[in-house]
């Protein structure tokens, strides 16, 4: 299996703008069109949409999607530890990874596991989070999608990492409300113990082949199953996966400071450029050449043809997390 795990450390916020974009590919038989509609509801993982689709060549638009079921996926571990009975894991770090002037909060944070809560790249994880709830009863808990890879940031398997966004809103009355499990995980130091439970989830698996065509389409923290997927790709080695095809990963962020984890993705580009493509959408910064917001969207348009050629290949996934 796997052997050694590069250590990347985990990326701060760079002020430098970029280029970057959400989306849902429809090509038409002349003109190769990416339209700005949301993607479609194939897989559903209750509040957050994952959609994983194959292209299909067609004369007419929206372009069929074809639902790729991961439900009998052999050897995946799912709900090994349940609400009732869950794993305590300790924080190990915790740290902001968008600049203080960003719109919103976002935290890296990895979790122990000695190896007990035995993941996939694409899996998520339950937090209970402490305390009690308005009724006086234990907080239910919530799903974050996993955003390291199965050796984990350390490269031991004994670690969980975590993409966090601060839930902060003002609600009708004109209060603030502070989420409550993103706000006590964004909140947690290192050393503080965390029930956690899962593995969940079979439907965002990492896709297998390594000459794949990945396209991924992901806004801020929709980035976490995509670092999972290409730290094992361009950081690791394993004896039974080296990644030779092409993963082209298209993130949407507000501005360049609340970008995710670039400097990582950038050594990724250059470490195996003819692999990796990498494009941002930074939404309040950019604009297309019609003055048009740039998302990820907008990004693809730009490259239309080239993705139309590439979604016409049979391996070739596009991968959509909402
Ligand atoms: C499969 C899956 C994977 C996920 N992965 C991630 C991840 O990787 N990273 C991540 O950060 N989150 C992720 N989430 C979301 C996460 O589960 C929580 O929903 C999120 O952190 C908010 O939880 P909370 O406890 O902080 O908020 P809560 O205390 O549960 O409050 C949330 C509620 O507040 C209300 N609310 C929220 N915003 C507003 C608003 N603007 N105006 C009015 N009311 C509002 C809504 O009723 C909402 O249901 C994922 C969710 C799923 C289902
Ligand atoms: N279920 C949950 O509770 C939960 C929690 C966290 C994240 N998520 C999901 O994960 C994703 C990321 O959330 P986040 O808060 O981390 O992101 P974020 O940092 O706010 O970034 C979201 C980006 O997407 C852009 N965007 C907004 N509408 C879009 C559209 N129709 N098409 C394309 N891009 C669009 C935003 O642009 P502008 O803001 O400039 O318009 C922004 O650039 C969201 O889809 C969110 O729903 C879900």
């Amino acid at each position: 299996m796997a052997s050694a795990a590069v250590t990347a450390a985990v990326s701060l916020p760079s002020s430098s703008k970029l280029s970057s974009s959400r989306a849902s590919i429809s090509p038409s038989t002349e003109t190769v069109a990416l339209r700005a509609v949301r993607p479609r509801r194939s897989h559903v993982l209750t509040s957050r949409r994952l959609v994983s689709t194959r292209a299909q060549v067609t004369t007419e638009t929206p372009a069929k999607v074809e639902k790729v079921s991961k439900k009998n996926e052999e050897g995946v571990v799912t709900n090994k530890y349940k609400p009732k009975v869950p794993y305590t894991g300790k924080c190990l770090l915790n740290t902001k990874i968008t600049a203080d002037d960003a719109p919103g909060e976002t935290w890296h944070m990895v979790f122990s596991t000695e190896g007990e809560i035995p993941y996939r790249e694409g899996q998520s994880v339950g937090v209970i989070p402490d305390g009690i709830d308005k009724n006086g009863k234990p907080h239910k808990l919530r799903l974050y999608s996993i955003a390291s890879s199965a050796l984990g940031d350390f490269g031991d398997s004994k670690t969980v990492s975590l993409c966090v966004k601060r839930l902060v809103y003002t609600n009708d009355q004109g209060e603030i409300v502070k989420g409550v499990c993103s706000n006590f995980l964004c909140d947690l130091k290192p050393g503080t113990d965390v029930k956690l439970t899962g593995p969940v989830g079979k439907e965002m698996l990492m896709p297998k082949d390594p000459n794949a065509t990945i396209i991924m389409l992901g806004t801020g923290t929709g980035i976490a199953p995509f670092r999972s997927f290409l730290w094992k790709m361009f950081f690791e080695k394993h004896e039974d996966y080296k990644f030779n095809g092409l993963a082209w990963l298209f993130l949407g962020v507000p501005t360049s400071s609340s970008l995710l984890y670039k400097e990582e993705f950038e050594k990724m580009k250059e470490k195996a450029p003819d692999n990796f493509r990498l494009d941002f959408a930074v939404s309040r910064e950019q604009t297309n050449e019609k003055g048009e917001k740039m998302y990820i969207q907008t990004r693809m348009a730009q490259y239309a043809e080239e993705l139309w050629e590439l979604l016409k290949k049979d391996n070739t996934l596009c991968i959509c997390v909402d």
